[in-house]
């Protein structure tokens, strides 16, 4: 975690001591996380496809100190009632993320750059040369956000007509990540000698085939790209299943999680961090940051105003919809807004994501609120923490969140962008950096600088390693 000096009291010559500081990324989903962001009149209306406003965001992250940008992806439109989603346009037309960020690095230079890329999806070779070339364009700031998309549409894209379980995508995660790191090491970091004199290129003793072999990959090697300026880009990684958990303790650098409560936050972040002991990680080699939804104001009565205003905005077919998604596609169109949904239409269990549904599925049961309560409270949070205030009130939350080990930092979702993400900038930040909680200075150049992440040597080069192909498994080789 980053550090930075408490000030001292005035008039005492105390020894400053150290302040734990937040990390901090920017979630930029187009138009903004709430469901009605698209309707308000502030939000740029063809956000998803358009370059200049997506630079201008990242550049407003930068110059507030932001660790990264980040942006989720699917490789699906979302599926679902057309007549709702058609008043819903979030991810139904966006920018694919990798080669936006790529674009993104050439206008921005101290920001992290983190998106998502599926693991059903993608092939370990193209997923190491994708972000291994971000890396290097971006000069050592890029993160990858490894999902094992939770979404079935995007199975009927790559030749399945069902999704992977979650067993089976979660095993095949793991399996990829580590075909991925072993492909990064392909070359040590000072093979390319690129010596005219010798007339030599590379050296090479010190380019690496992986020669995997496993349950779901079959990769030889080596890549065809010097080693990230990194090492490894940073690893991100959502999962909330026990699967999800295990993969994120195992191999994550950087989860992000929803946690509506402080309380549930700790009880996660304890969760996810006890479980890294065994994969022989500490605690400090992860970073958890928590999804916050802020809607600020100069007053309160200023941003509840603001956040009555987007709340008003919901079309009851799109409030449904979000519902009817988390619930694994319950039907819920003929039914009232203004009652509970019944409990029969609310599964015990579905392919999507268990977690969202354990959180509305288990509101909608225990509270009994109207299909309306229901949707208003998920519209913007979707989960995660919302926080409606002023700056000292939202900078309050934070504080406590970090100082009582719920979270390392937080991943921030705007309702509507830019502007709900500007009142944050302007608003927020100074107060964090008023009370020593966030940088106001990059002080490192990469990514791993900025988490304060040590860079991983390369497997082939450390102490002891031979280079004869039997020792591929005491030399720790992803097989
Ligand atoms: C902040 C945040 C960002 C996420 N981004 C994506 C994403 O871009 N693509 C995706 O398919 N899932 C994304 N997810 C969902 C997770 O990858 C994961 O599927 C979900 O938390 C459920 O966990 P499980 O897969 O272990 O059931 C995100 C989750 C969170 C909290």
């Amino acid at each position: 975690m980053t550090l930075a000096c408490a000030v001292s009291k005035p008039g005492k010559h105390r020894v400053p001591e150290p302040k734990q500081q937040l990390i901090l990324g920017a979630h930029f989903p187009s138009m903004g996380q709430h469901i009605a962001a698209w309707l308000h009149p502030e939000s740029q209306i063809d956000a998803g496809q358009n370059f200049s406003y997506f630079t201008r965001l990242a550049q407003t992250a930068e110059q507030a100190k932001f660790d990264f940008v980040f942006m989720a992806d699917a490789v699906a439109t979302r599926d679902g009632n057309l007549e709702a989603l058609s008043r819903w346009p979030q991810y139904m037309a966006h920018f694919e993320p990798i080669t936006l960020l790529a674009a993104t690095a050439a206008l921005t230079r101290h920001i992290g750059l983190v998106c998502t890329a599926s693991t059903s999806y993608y092939e370990p070779f193209n997923m190491a040369r994708l972000f291994g070339s971000l890396d290097h364009i971006s000069g050592g700031r890029a993160g990858w956000n490894v999902v094992t998309s939770a979404n079935a549409s995007a199975s009927f894209n790559f030749n399945r007509d069902e999704h992977y379980d979650i067993t089976e995508r979660y095993q095949r995660a793991r399996e990829f990540v580590q075909v991925v790191l072993g492909l990064w090491d392909s070359w040590e970091d000072d093979a390319f000698v690129r010596d005219r004199a010798s007339r030599r290129y590379f050296d090479p003793g010190k380019l690496h085939r992986l020669d995997h072999k496993g349950t779901f990959f079959s990769v030889r090697g080596p890549l065809n790209l010097a080693r990230p300026p990194q090492g490894y880009p940073v690893i991100a990684q959502a999962g909330a299943s026990e699967d999800g958990k295990e993969l994120g303790a195992e191999t994550a650098e950087i989860i992000f999680f929803s946690q509506q409560r402080v309380a549930a936050a700790r009880e996660f972040y304890r969760d996810v961090k006890g479980r890294m002991a065994k994969f022989g990680r500490a605690p400090s080699e992860l970073k958890m940051l928590a999804g916050l939804n802020p809607t600020v104001g100069k007053t309160m009565s200023e941003a509840q105003v603001k956040f009555d205003h987007i709340q008003s905005l919901i079309h009851p077919d799109v409030g449904k919809e979000l519902l009817s998604v988390d619930l694994g596609g319950a039907d819920l169109s003929g039914l009232s807004i203004d009652e509970p949904i019944p409990d029969h239409l609310i599964p015990e269990k579905t392919r999507a994501s268990m977690s969202r549904l354990k959180t509305v599925g288990g509101a909608a049961q225990q509270e009994k609120l109207s299909i309306r309560e229901l949707y208003e409270r998920y519209a913007g949070s979707r989960g995660s923490y919302s926080v409606v205030g002023t700056p000292e009130h939202v900078a309050d939350q934070m504080e406590e969140w970090l100082t009582t080990e719920a979270a390392d930092g937080f991943i921030i979702q705007a309702s509507y962008l830019p502007g709900g993400f500007d009142d944050f900038v302007t608003l927020v930040i100074p107060e964090l950096q008023r009370r020593g909680l966030f940088r106001t200075e990059y002080t490192g150049r990469t990514l791993r600088d900025h988490l304060g992440l040590r860079r991983p040597g390369n497997r082939y080069a450390q102490p002891g390693y031979s280079h004869s192909p039997e020792a591929a498994v005491t030399n720790n080789i992803a097989t």
